[in-house]
């Protein structure tokens, strides 16, 4: 096989770089690392003073408040394992699709144990919950998605929305 020598290796990369986002769905390894890791660390270990995933009830349980945490967010006392938190845990309801929420979820569960969960269940539990009062999105979050053209995603990794908020 011949090389491949491209002229400006730099532009295809960059080419690359703002393309390779809305070229195919992202998976929910990536949508993790992008939305959630920064808190949850990028092994879902917590990182003080946010919670674990890892082994965590909330993610191998009952599937329909697993999302509702997620799409509504939580504040208040939470115990995983044998610890408490007391944070704020921001609501996606705004940010991510029903199917992000879905691989993001499934990813987690696929690691840690509970069955795959799907789009149409993200999509009922997002119709229940749509009245209640939710925690308010991410800091430095602009809500809404697909705004996010041209984000890179080299160093550090997964910064969608800028720093943790307390
Ligand atoms: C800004 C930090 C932050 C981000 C980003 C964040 N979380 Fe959380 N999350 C928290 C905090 C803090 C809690 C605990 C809330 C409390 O103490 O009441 C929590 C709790 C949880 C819980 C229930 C408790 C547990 O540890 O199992 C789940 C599940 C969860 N988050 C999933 C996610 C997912 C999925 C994402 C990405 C879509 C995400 N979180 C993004 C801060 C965050």
């Amino acid at each position: 096989m011949p090389l491949i020598r491209p002229r400006f290796p730099a532009a295809l990369f960059f080419a690359f770089l703002l393309l390779a986002p809305s070229l195919h769905a992202r998976s929910g390894h990536d949508l993790y690392l992008e939305n959630c890791s920064r808190c949850h660390g990028t092994g879902g270990e917590g990182l003080d003073p946010n919670p674990p995933l890892k082994n965590s009830a909330w993610v191998t349980g009952d599937p329909e408040r697993l999302i509702r945490v997620v799409l509504n967010g939580y504040t208040g006392v939470i115990r995983v394992g044998e610890e408490e938190y007391r944070g704020r845990m921001p609501s996606w309801r705004t940010i991510l699709s029903d199917d992000q929420v879905a691989s993001i979820l499934t990813y987690l569960r696929s690691n840690w144990g509970g069955e795959a969960i799907s789009a149409g269940q993200v999509a009922s539990v997002r119709r229940k919950t749509e009245g209640e009062p939710t925690t308010g999105v991410p800091s430095g979050c602009m809500g809404g998605g697909g705004m996010r053209h041209g984000h890179h995603h080299g160093m550090g990794g997964g910064m969608g929305c800028g720093g943790c908020g307390r």
